[in-house]
Order: C-alpha cells, then sequence, then structure tokens
C-alpha cells in the first residue's frame, strides 16, 4: 500500500512566482501559500532567501514567512544558496531550506553566479549549519537534460552532481527539468544513470512544462520508482535565469494522474481549485 504513495511538493510560491515581473504583493503572497496550506499538502516551498538584485519578487521572504499561518503538518521550505539565506531562513522558522546545483556550468554561472565545484564548496557551511540546528536539506540539480546555454546534458553529470548533492547531506535531491525540454526516452535515459547512484526514494522530479510533456515524464519516472514529484498550482512559474522556461507543471494534473493511476496524494480537489483560481488572479 506504501507504494501507492505519491508526494506532490508544492513549488508555486516560489518557482512559480520567483518570474512574474510584476511584484506580487506580500500579503497576496501570503493569502496563496495559506490557501495551499489547507489542500492537504504536507510540503510547500514557500519562497527563496536569494539576493533582491537577481531575483526581486521573492525579496519579502522575510515578511512572507512571518506572515503565513502555518498548518499543522506542513513543511514549510526555502532556498537557500549560502549562509546568509541559511540564517534568514532559520530566522524565519523555515521547516526545511533547499540549496540548488546545476549539471550545466552555464546555467550555473548565470544562476548562481559561480561554478558547480564553487557551488558545492558554498553549500558545505549551509549543511553544516543546518545539520547543528537539525533542519533538513533539499537539493536541486537543475538542467537535468538540456540547459538553455549549453544544449544537452549528459546524464553521466546529472548523476555525478546528483551524488556530490548526497554526500554533501541532502536527504532528497529533486532533479530540474529546468526549461522543460526532456521528454519520456531522456527522462528515461537520465534516471537510469542517477538511479546507478541513489536510490528513487530519494530522488524527486521536477519538471516544468514547457512542452507539454511534464506528465509522460512523471510517468517515466513513477515506473523507475519515483515517489516525489514537484509541481506548482496552475502551472504557474518558470526560472528567471533559464529563457525560455515556462511554468512547472500544474498540479492539478499531476493529481489528476496520480487519481488514474491510483496513487494517493492526499490532495483535495476541490481547494486545489479555488487555490488554482487565486494564483491565475495574481499574474
Ligand atoms: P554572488 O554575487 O556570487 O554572491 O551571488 P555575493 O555574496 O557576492 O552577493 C551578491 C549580492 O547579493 C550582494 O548584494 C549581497 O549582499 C547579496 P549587492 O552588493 O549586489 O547589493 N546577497 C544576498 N542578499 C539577500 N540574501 C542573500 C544574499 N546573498 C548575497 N542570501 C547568489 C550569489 C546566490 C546570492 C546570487 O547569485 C543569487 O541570489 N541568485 C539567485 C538565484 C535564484 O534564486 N534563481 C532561481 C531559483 S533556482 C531555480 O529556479 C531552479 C529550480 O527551480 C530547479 C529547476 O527548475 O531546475 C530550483
Ligand atoms: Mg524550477
Amino acid at each position: 500500500m506504501e507504494d501507492k504513495k505519491v508526494t506532490i511538493v508544492e513549488v508555486g510560491p516560489r518557482d512559480g512566482l520567483q518570474t512574474e515581473k510584476k511584484f506580487v504583493e506580500t500579503a497576496s503572497k501570503i493569502k496563496l501559500v495559506d490557501m495551499l496550506g489547507t489542500c492537504g499538502f504536507k510540503r510547500i516551498e514557500a519562497t527563496s532567501f536569494v539576493s533582491p538584485r537577481w531575483v526581486p519578487q521573492m525579496a519579502d521572504a522575510s515578511e512572507l514567512m512571518a506572515g503565513i499561518n502555518r498548518h499543522p503538518g506542513v513543511t514549510y521550505s526555502v532556498l537557500t544558496p549560502n549562509l546568509r539565506a541559511f540564517e534568514g531562513a532559520v530566522a524565519a522558522r523555515a521547516d526545511e531550506v533547499a540549496i540548488f546545483a546545476s549539471a550545466s556550468e552555464s546555467f550555473s554561472q548565470k544562476n548562481i553566479n559561480c561554478r558547480i565545484a564553487e557551488s558545492l564548496d558554498r553549500f558545505r557551511p549551509v549543511i553544516a549549519a543546518a545539520k547543528d540546528a537539525g533542519i533538513p536539506v533539499r537539493g536541486y540539480v537543475s538542467c537535468i537534460v538540456v540547459c538553455p546555454y549549453e544544449g544537452p546534458i549528459a546524464p553521466d553529470i546529472v548523476a555525478r552532481v546528483t551524488a556530490d548533492m548526497m554526500a554533501l547531506g541532502c536527504h532528497e535531491v529533486s532533479l530540474g527539468d529546468t526549461v522543460g525540454q526532456g521528454h519520456p526516452e531522456t527522462i528515461a535515459a537520465m534516471l537510469d544513470a542517477v538511479l546507478s547512484v541513489a536510490p528513487a526514494d530519494r530522488l524527486a522530479g521536477h519538471y516544468h512544462d514547457t512542452n507539454g510533456r511534464a506528465i509522460e515524464n512523471i510517468e517515466v519516472s513513477l515506473d523507475r520508482g519515483l515517489r516525489v514529484f514537484d509541481s506548482a498550482i496552475a502551472g504557474l512559474g518558470g526560472c528567471p535565469y533559464a529563457p525560455g522556461a515556462e511554468g512547472n507543471v500544474d498540479t492539478c494534473k499531476v493529481d489528476a494522474l496520480m487519481r488514474k493511476l491510483g496513487f494517493d496524494t492526499g490532495l483535495i480537489p476541490e481547494r486545489l481549485v479555488d487555490a488554482a483560481n487565486f494564483a491565475v488572479g495574481l499574474r
């Protein structure tokens, strides 16, 4: 029965909103997170503690975390690329933090201003501090099949960076098809490489839906044993440093797929629809 459970990590408030050009009022972001909190999610990625020059939309991370109404049983996670971010996350009482690396050197440079190896060095003190504070750390690996600057990325590079993130101490690595150019064949080849270094129960699929293939990509990932998938309410989002990236796969579509396949997500469809309607109004 355990095998029939799937966890959907709602990343809309962070990955969904971070690219919105017009600043979304903090009160509206708080309302979105609060609505999502009642949908049955166990995990919500709420915001990022990053440079406001790099991602202006996430400049209100502390205010957002202070304003949300924490729903019992929900883990509220935030992105923390460096120690300063981690300190902000602790002050904001984040339940989980996430560090984010890339399988592409060019994307790493554009997104977090350093090479892959340097990013791992920057994450080391974050992980150490999180361990001391008893806060779990999620890892992301971006550009798992295609980089917007370099084109196709070899599966063994994705496997290597995933192994590095696991070795650093991430409890889970979320595999990001940042620009949504993956399709079932390339996702399967990537997963076959990654599964040689990490078990399926420590991996998550994070598929943007630029080409409308994300649902099929989730299906091949389910076949390979993955049971955690990231999605964004109303398919919001993209990445500010990934030109051409569309939103994450729509949470309602993923939930519908899981129901069809007999997986239990614990989500309440009517509440998801309310949250999606509200999210659409924020754009
Ligand atoms: P840097 O230039 O190497 O670092 O940037 P720095 O320490 O020299 O700092 C640069 C500036 O940022 C300074 O301010 C710092 O004070 C400030 P300035 O002098 O320019 O005024 N700063 C900070 N401000 C607030 N909070 C902080 C912080 N740290 C430094 N924590 C840095 C490195 C990581 C900070 C920068 O590159 C950055 O913020 N990048 C943002 C990247 C980002 O958020 N991208 C989107 C999320 S990743 C994503 O979407 C992909 C994912 O969804 C998976 C997928 O789809 O593939 C996860
Ligand atoms: Mg993303």
